[in-house]
């Protein structure tokens, strides 16, 4: 008899968008543990290559090299893909930061291009092809900034944040006829390569682990236990909610 475990991806396909780093490659190895098939998605083909040797059952695993702010690349995965999908987990995305007075029209464009308009048009092509099983799991990586709290230069970062939550409250009661649940996770800071590129000091990080009651960032997998649980059957009476996965920050 297999033990009991209600969190299993056992027999699940699930795609994972970003999964050449950070969080996006945390979930799609996570993932993997938990027994799902996963197919991945991002620009960088030895970054996702690296993903894919960490991962649990590496020969049941593909990846497809999509630029998401071209649309060609969007239509290209949604092709690409040849079974149903019992979970999707949209976690590319990306900031310029800057002050909001020195914001050009092509960065509003370019952050809201790839952080909201590409996992809307890739939910949306997916439903339309039928790709997408009922009942199944859809995932969106937003965060606390835009929702609960903000910082400077951050504000088309958070516009286009917001705008995930936003459409993961609607998507969540148009699809739930199909069975089809739709949530987001929101993490406060995750320790990842952006933290260790050396603009921000050593100091300087400390002094801001302050700020969460748990004194310390999060970490990639701490996010992608919170998907395992929303991709799994454990959550399966939950939909249109926005976990969040912050340490306490938004709590002062
Ligand atoms: N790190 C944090 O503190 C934090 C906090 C809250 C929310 N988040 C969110 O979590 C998600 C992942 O962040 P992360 O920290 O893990 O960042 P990351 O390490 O920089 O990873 C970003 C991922 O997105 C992919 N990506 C970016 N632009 C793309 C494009 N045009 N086409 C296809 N893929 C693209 C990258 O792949 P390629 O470069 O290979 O294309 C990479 O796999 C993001 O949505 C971010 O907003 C992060």
């Amino acid at each position: 008899m297999k033990m009991y475990n209600p969190f299993s991806l056992d027999g699940k396909t699930i795609l994972v968008t970003g999964a050449s780093s950070g969080i996006g490659r945390a979930i799609a190895i996570e993932c993997s543990k938990m027994g799902a098939t996963i197919i991945m998605t991002a620009r960088n083909e030895e970054r996702l290559n690296e993903t894919l040797s960490l991962m649990f059952n590496q020969t049941t695993h593909k990846f497809i090299l999509a630029d998401l702010s071209n649309e060609k690349d969007i239509v290209n995965i949604v092709e690409s893909i040849a079974n149903k999908l019992d979970g999707i987990v949209q976690c590319a995305g990306f900031t310029i930061p800057k002050p909001f007075q020195f914001l050009s029209k092509e960065n509003i464009h370019d952050v809201m291009g790839v952080n909201f308009e590409a996992p809307v048009l890739l939910t949306q092509l997916l439903l339309k092809k039928k790709k997408i099983a009922n009942p199944s799991s859809v995932v969106f990586i937003s965060s606390i900034s835009g929702v609960l709290c903000s910082y400077i230069a951050g504000s088309i970062y958070s516009a286009s944040k917001g705008a995930i939550n936003g459409i993961v409250k609607s998507l969540a009661i148009e699809l739930a006829a199909k069975g089809i649940r739709v949530n987001s996770v929101n993490p406060g800071m995750i320790n990842t390569n952006i933290l260790e590129s050396g603009i921000i000091t050593e100091e300087q990080l400390q002094e801001d682990m302050k700020k969460y009651p748990l004194k310390r960032y999060g970490n990639p997998e701490e996010v992608a236990h919170a998907v395992i649980y929303l991709l799994s059957d454990a959550s399966g009476w939950v939909t249109g909610s926005n976990l969040v996965i912050d340490g306490g920050y938004t709590l002062l």
